[in-house]
């Protein structure tokens, strides 16, 4: 069985820096049950020979670690067409590379995503194959009219079973463990709830600034980039109700209805819950190393009048039984002093403890590298009745394949739990459009951090200095 993978965009900096890579280590570990064909479809003067030299430099740059005859089959399996990705006669060139029938073909849109609408639209006039699956980047959208605009476009091309809004962080190991975690353990389950639940934080800070990017950035922010897709898909994990099974209309079910639960937020809300800032000049100390990082301000393509965040926190309610009370606080962050990116569970502390100074509960679901922790208090350490706090964990072996590879295996399978359904991107954009408008209105005004540093004063309260029950070294 051959698959074809179709890449529009195939010079752009997704292609050279997250697909070809995560292509050569599925080649490399022989993950791909099929043969695989590898189209590439841009505008730039490429022809199949210069694209497979593209394609190995790519590779040699982004994945070097990948083995060297793994990477020429990759090579060797590529081929180009130069041409308007948004004309149907390119489309249609392309789409004629596939194999047999019954072969899956990927339409891979690596694209800027204001050429989405006009790729799909362009595929009304193209002889479409029955096994076609379509895979959109983020954003869907840049609003809620914009995203039911795509969502409009897909659905009269497509089933929406052929359609891939895809999510990387959907496929990041602890975040799919959100799931295990809580439906096949016995323990995580009871405590799941307001009663047990003081408070939840989905934490995305990186070290990374937004200078490479700001071209692309200046036109979206963290709201957009980050916290309507990443971190509230993140959220429907750990909030849904027990789905009926894992089959990808039960768990988008509980998906959409978290997101329906979401309160929206009024003018005051955004006031009161949501921070919004951008980076000054700084510094990032990162491995010992340290950077200078300019103000965002000053990077090219950046116009300070847009007053694009960095930065955002934002604090959600969900009205249901179950979550009734219990803040989430979002909040991600570029050129920020650390890379902290996790879920933490606070749970609440205990009443009519013999122990009235007893820590509450936390489990920190950590990312990259994945890890899991669980405070406890414990005594008998020192003083036999004096407590102490300590971590219980686990690290799992750093992921492989990394996530964009995981999505292209599912996309081959045609399986769509790793992509947001259409009205899983609606409701989400129905979130943060009043944050956006609020925010454009002049609410929660715009704040400085200098680069390198926390962030602006926060309400989520870094991590308290505990020691750790299992360190990672011992679990080597
Ligand atoms: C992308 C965002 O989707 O995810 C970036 O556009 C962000 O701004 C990135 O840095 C983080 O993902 P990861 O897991 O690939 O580091």
């Amino acid at each position: 069985m051959s698959a074809t993978i179709i890449i529009l965009g195939a010079t752009g900096d997704l292609t050279a820096r997250y697909l070809l890579p995560a292509i050569g280590q599925l080649v490399e570990r022989d993950l791909l049950d099929h043969d695989l064909r590898l189209v590439g479809v841009a505008n730039d003067d490429h022809d199949d020979a210069s694209f497979r030299t593209h394609v190995e430099h790519s590779l040699t740059d982004h994945a070097p670690r990948v083995a060297p005859d793994a990477r020429s089959a990759v090579v060797a399996r590529s081929s180009y067409h130069r041409g308007d990705v948004t004309d149907p006669a390119t489309l249609g060139a392309a789409l004629a590379e596939h194999g047999a029938s019954d072969d899956p073909v990927v339409l891979y849109l690596a694209l800027p995503h204001v050429l989405f609408r006009r790729v799909i639209e362009a595929l009304r006039d193209v002889d479409l194959p029955a096994t076609l699956r379509v895979v959109v980047e983020k954003p869907f959208g840049q609003d809620l009219a914009g995203a039911k605009e795509l969502n409009a476009a897909l659905d009269a091309v497509l089933r929406e079973d052929q359609v891939f809004r895809v999510d990387h962080f959907l496929a990041k190991q602890t975040v799919l463990n959100l799931i295990g975690l809580r439906f096949a353990n016995r323990i995580f389950e009871p405590l799941w709830s307001r009663d047990q639940v003081e408070s939840i934080d989905i934490v995305f800070d990186e070290t990374v600034d937004a200078q490479a990017r700001a071209r692309y950035f200046d036109r979206s922010g963290a709201l957009r980039d980050m916290v309507q897709n990443h971190l509230l898909q993140m959220l429907t994990l750990i909030a849904m109700e027990p789905p009926r099974s894992l089959d990808p209309q039960d768990l988008s079910e509980r998906k959409v209805e978290v997101l329906r639960a979401v309160r929206t937020l009024t003018r005051d809300d955004v006031d009161r819950h949501t921070v919004r800032a951008r980076y000054t000049a700084g510094s990032v100390t990162k491995a010992g190393e340290t950077r200078e990082v300019d103000s965002y301000v000053d990077a090219p393509g950046v116009d300070a009048a847009r007053e694009i965040e960095t930065y955002t926190e934002v604090t959600l309610h969900l009205d249901t039984p179950r979550w009734a009370g219990v803040p989430f606080r979002l909040r991600t962050g570029k050129a920020l002093a650390l890379d902290r990116r996790e879920v933490v569970v606070h749970f609440r502390p205990l009443e009519d403890s013999v122990f009235p100074d007893a820590g509450a509960n936390e489990l920190r679901l950590e990312l990259d590298p994945d890890q899991m922790w669980l405070s406890l208090n414990i005594n008998g350490m020192g003083d036999p009745f004096d407590l102490e706090t300590v971590e219980m964990g686990l690290e799992l072996p750093r992921q492989a394949p990394t996530p964009y590879g995981q999505l292209i295996l599912a996309i081959l399978d045609g399986d769509t739990r790793l992509s947001a359904r259409a009205q899983e991107a609606e409701e989400a954009w129905r979130i943060v459009e009043p944050i956006l408008a609020a925010w454009a209105d002049g609410a929660s005004p715009l704040r400085d951090y200098p680069a390198g540093s926390e962030g602006p004063a926060t309400s989520v309260a870094p991590p308290a200095a505990v020691s750790r029950a299992t360190p990672a070294a011992e679990q080597q």
